[in-house]
Formats: structure tokens, C-alpha cells, sequence
């Protein structure tokens, strides 16, 4: 297969940003890469985590029972078994290579837990927000195994996992209509033998990143190229209409995404985003009152 979109104007790496090293839930040590400063910048997207460990006292802790209200919350497994409960009685397990999106709407209570005792456990989580008319709309989630997830292999061997959007002709896992989800987010698991070549298309007004996790990406540019080594994100400068990315040592894998921004005021509280302060109260106020389980 080979229907590599032509880029006239790749769009260059304007920042590359180091993750924070942080813990989260009963303890879980992972790297914030998208952190609360460029959630203006990266607008839909709110937080990316990566946690990745070989050592299970860095995750054996799991995400014990919290909130969410406002937003979707995407989990992307590379390694490892997460098993996950809501206060709506739904259970799934998340494993090797499997997606949860969920979106939490007016909220729910749940759990996401690690089902391992030993080995790799990595993966990513991904906070896309709602816009103001659907924050408050019935939660929601869909469990993706991974054979499920649409994939394609370019002649250069270039492997794409398709989590959403549309990349090359190949529709995502999630590919919703653009009127209820105006987010279109696109999220893309990116796999380059060495020296491979790979180039996506984007809307020029959507906001983009890359996160690089193994080996290093060489992003093309008007003025020449950026080398984005692996535990960095490459924010793209806006503009241009793709993005052209080669594996420039070694094996890579690299996480693109992209999504059309709400330009809408964002409020945050811990586990809640809304778009005003009062609606932040009455979240908390709803959750200390029973009324997200
Ligand atoms: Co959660």
C-alpha cells in the first residue's frame, strides 16, 4: 500500500517540550508530557501521560476510584493489563495494544487498576476536552482490543495503528461525525523501521504534536529539519497542511495527534474541566453529594 499524501508546507516543530516526572492515583509514577501550561496552546487536548515501567512498585497502586466530569479520557495500553470499573456497573480489561475512550460527560466514579503482578506495564493516557453543550451529556465508553484497531503498512514497512481519525484512506477506531464531536481528534501509533519516511496530512487549523517513545524523529520543516529525541514532544507550529516525519536512528515509534481547537475558556479542578468556576463548584459539590456514581 502506498498512498503517501503529497505536503507542500510541512509544518516544522516549533517547541520540544521534556515531560514532568510526576506520580498519580495511589501512586503511580508516570511522565506528564502535556502539562497544564499548554492546555491553551494544545486546545482540545488537556494532559498526556506516559507511564512505562518494568517495576511493579511504580504501578502495582493503579488508579483507585476518582471522578471525572467534562472531558474524555483516551488509554492507550502498549504493555501490560489495566482493568477498569465504573459507578455505572461497566467493567472492561485493557491490555497490549487496546484503546478505552471514554467520555465522561456529567460523570462518573471509576477505577483503573493494573491486573499484573510482574513485567512491562506502558502506556498513555490522553485527556481530549468536550465542548460546553456536551460536557454534561450522558457518559460513555467503548473498549477497542487491539485486533480491532485499524492498521496499514506502507511499501517502506512504515506500520500505522489508526486509535482516530483517518490517515491515508484508512478510517480510525473512532471516527465520529464532525457535528457531534467538532474535536475530530486524530491519533496515530506511528511504527518507522530505520530510515523510513512517513507523511500525514492535516488540517491547517487543527493544533498538533508529536510524543516520540522509541528511537528519534527527524520532522521536516520549511528551514530544514528538527531531531525530536524519544521521551520528547514536538509541538508543530500551526500552518501547513501535514506533517513529514523520518526514523533517523533506528527503529522509532511515535504517537501523532491532532485535533480542531474549542477556543472556549478552560477550568480545571483536579479531575473536573469546565468552561467557568461556578461549574467547577457544582462538580465538586455533585461529587461530594453522590450525584456521579
Ligand atoms: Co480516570
Amino acid at each position: 500500500m502506498n498512498t503517501t499524501p503529497l505536503i507542500s508546507r510541512p509544518r516544522a516543530v516549533e517547541r520540544l517540550v521534556v515531560g514532568q516526572a510526576t506520580s498519580d492515583g495511589a501512586g503511580v509514577k508516570l511522565t506528564r508530557v502535556l502539562t497544564h501550561d499548554l492546555q491553551q496552546r494544545l486546545d482540545p487536548f488537556l494532559m498526556l501521560d506516559h507511564f512505562a515501567s518494568d517495576d511493579p512498585d511504580d504501578y502495582i497502586a493503579g488508579f483507585p476510584d476518582h471522578p471525572h466530569r467534562g472531558f474524555e479520557t483516551v488509554t492507550y495500553m502498549v504493555a501490560g493489563r489495566m482493568r477498569h470499573r465504573d459507578s455505572a456497573g461497566h467493567e472492561g480489561l485493557l491490555q497490549n495494544g487496546g484503546v478505552q475512550w471514554m467520555t465522561a460527560g456529567r460523570g462518573l466514579i471509576h477505577s483503573e487498576m493494573p491486573e499484573q503482578e510482574a513485567g512491562v506495564m506502558e502506556g498513555f493516557q490522553l485527556w481530549l476536552n468536550l465542548p460546553g453543550r456536551d460536557k454534561m451529556c450522558p457518559p460513555w465508553y467503548r473498549d477497542i482490543q487491539s485486533a480491532e484497531i485499524p492498521e496499514y503498512t506502507l511499501d517502506s514497512g512504515v506500520l500505522v495503528r489508526v486509535i482516530s481519525g483517518e490517515s491515508h484512506g484508512v478510517r480510525g477506531a473512532v471516527a465520529r461525525p464532525e457535528q457531534e464531536f467538532p474535536t475530530e481528534p486524530l491519533y496515530l501509533d506511528i511504527l518507522l523501521p530505520a530510515d523510513s519516511e512517513f507523511s500525514q496530512s492535516l488540517p491547517t487549523g487543527h493544533h498538533a504534536f508529536l510524543y516520540v517513545y522509541r528511537g528519534v524523529v527527524e520532522v521536516a520543516g520549511a528551514d530544514g529539519t528538527t531531531q525530536v529525541p524519544s521521551q520528547r514532544m514536538a509541538i508543530l507550529a500551526n500552518g501547513g497542511d501535514g506533517v513529514q516525519l523520518r526514523a533517523a536512528d533506528g527503529a522509532t515509534r511515535v504517537l501523532l495527534i491532532a485535533g480542531k481547537p474549542l477556543k472556549e475558556p478552560i477550568a480545571q479542578y483536579g479531575p473536573f474541566v469546565m468552561n467557568t468556576r461556578e461549574e467547577l463548584m457544582t462538580a465538586v459539590h455533585d461529587y461530594q453529594n453522590g450525584r456521579l456514581a
